[in-house]
């Protein structure tokens, strides 16, 4: 089939080598020139494992090309929409200014029988929206919600082996004809056996936010019990492994630490709230208010233990900052609770070193008063303090003896809960953390 992709970062460049690599023919649109370029050159603008190859694999097979002319789009019969939704600069709304955008340009190029799929995070009623305004112009043109639920780091695995695939419609003949289109897209994932749930465009659209919530909450409830557990000496960790072991519960998302960050989680609670406020059901919601809370106290709580463990004080203390990155095998630094903490010590009159294997280059242009190393091990050089706020394999990995070697106090937060503390404190370290004795 000939499908265009509107929207060619996180979302969009891995939905339109996927398809590609599932036998489609794809053009991926996007307005920025240099991303286009990269794209097209083979290289993805951002670090996510397994699209390099797959990116090759795709160009090279001849089905996927991008460009920034919409008008390239106009060979193609499914059309989707994967632009970004950020949160407004100074409220919890989503700013949609590029869903209107791709929808406008893609407008004019619709033929009858067209299909437009939805696939941005969006307040519920985006579609209806965008429904209508299609209809105006090509009557004989169908909107399909089908959200997207791929994680950084696991985009590919999750766009070509999804757990399962929401189809959002409205209740009429011609919606449930496009759904068929949408089906022979997916052929391959479906006939691997997964789920399809069908659903009314509203439902569609929850379905996003509500998981993304959920996991939000999930992360925020296991940070309340570490809040508890610094206050009764008790080990969050056991307590996690211990309540995750109930199959109801789940053992997954209970992983306590400074917190979740990235460019979904925080801003699409707030955008739902901001919604919900819309609809006159802001109480229905009024629990995520206490979620974000939560999470923003974890950083707070960062920043705390590292003046309890300097004794008082951090102003003049060499601190490494290991990690930028919002999560490991990611260069995202969108809302990092790592950069959120590194720039907070460095305003309280902290010496901040970061360091990170991948997002080194978008933190520096975020955050350029920090100070930035290439190795974990020259970012610690001379520090009175190390912390760890994102748990790439590599920082896990590290030797207590190496580290040893070059600090000046042997000093260790973990922010992620993710090092074993005894291989630390036998080796002469202080080693605290959140939620852990
Ligand atoms: C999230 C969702 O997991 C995806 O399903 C969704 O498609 C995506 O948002 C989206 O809306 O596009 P992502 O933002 O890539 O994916 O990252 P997650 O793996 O969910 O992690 C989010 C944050 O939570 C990270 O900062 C991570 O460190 C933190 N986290 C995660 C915890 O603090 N504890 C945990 O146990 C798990």
């Amino acid at each position: 089939m000939r499908l265009s992709v509107f929207g060619c970062g996180y979302l969009g460049a891995v939905h339109a080598a996927s398809m590609a690599k599932l036998g489609h023919d794809v053009i991926g649109i996007d307005v920025l020139p240099e991303q286009v370029a990269m794209l097209e050159a083979g290289t993805p603008p951002f670090h996510e494992p397994g699209l390099p190859e797959l990116l090759a694999e795709a160009l090279g097979s001849g089905r996927l090309r991008f460009s920034t002319d919409a008008s390239a789009a106009s060979d193609a019969t499914v059309h989707f929409l994967c632009v970004g939704t950020p949160q407004k600069r100074g409220e919890f709304a989503a700013d949609l200014r590029y869903v209107h955008s791709a929808v406008e340009a893609l407008l004019p190029l619709l033929k009858p029988g067209d299909v437009v799929v939805g696939k941005s995070t969006v307040p519920v009623g985006t579609a209806e929206d965008i429904a209508e305004r299609i209809k105006e112009v090509q009557p004989d043109a169908e909107l399909l919600w089908n959200p997207e639920f791929l994680r950084e780091g696991f985009a590919v695995q999750d766009t070509l082996h999804p757990d399962r695939l929401v189809y959002g419609m409205a209740d009429t003949e011609s919606a449930r004809a496009a759904s068929q289109a949408l089906d022979e897209v997916y052929a391959e994932t479906l006939a691997d056996g997964t789920p399809k749930v069908e659903a009314d465009l509203a439902t569609a659209q929850l379905v996003k936010v509500a998981a993304n919530s959920f996991l939000a909450t999930k992360i925020s409830f296991i940070n309340a019990m570490a809040e508890l557990c610094e206050a009764t000496g008790a080990d969050v960790t056991v307590l996690a492994d211990a309540i995750g072991h109930d199959a109801r519960i789940g053992r997954r998302f209970l992983n306590a630490g400074v917190g979740f960050g990235g460019g979904c989680l925080p801003k699409d609670i707030r955008a739902f709230m901001a919604r919900a406020g819309e609809l006159g059901v802001d109480q229905a919601l009024s629990f995520l208010r206490e979620v974000d809370s939560i999470n923003m106290r974890r950083r707070v709580r960062m920043v705390d233990l590292a003046r309890e463990e300097c004794g008082g004080s951090i102003v003049g203390r060499r601190v490494a900052v290991l990690g930028a990155a919002f999560k490991p095998d990611s260069d995202d630094i969108r809302d990092s609770p790592a950069l959120s903490v590194a720039a907070q010590m460095q305003l309280q009159g902290a010496e901040v070193v970061v360091a990170d294997p991948q997002a080194i280059d978008n933190a520096r242009k975020k955050w350029p008063d920090l100070t930035y190393a290439d190795t974990a091990l020259d970012a610690a050089t001379g520090a009175d303090l190390v912390m760890v706020l994102t748990e790439w394999p590599e920082y896990v990995k590290l030797e207590p003896a190496a580290l040893a070697a070059v600090v000046r106090g042997r000093r260790i937060l973990d922010g992620r809960n993710c090092l074993v503390p005894e291989a630390w404190r036998s080796a002469g370290w202080s080693y605290r953390a959140l939620g852990r004795p």
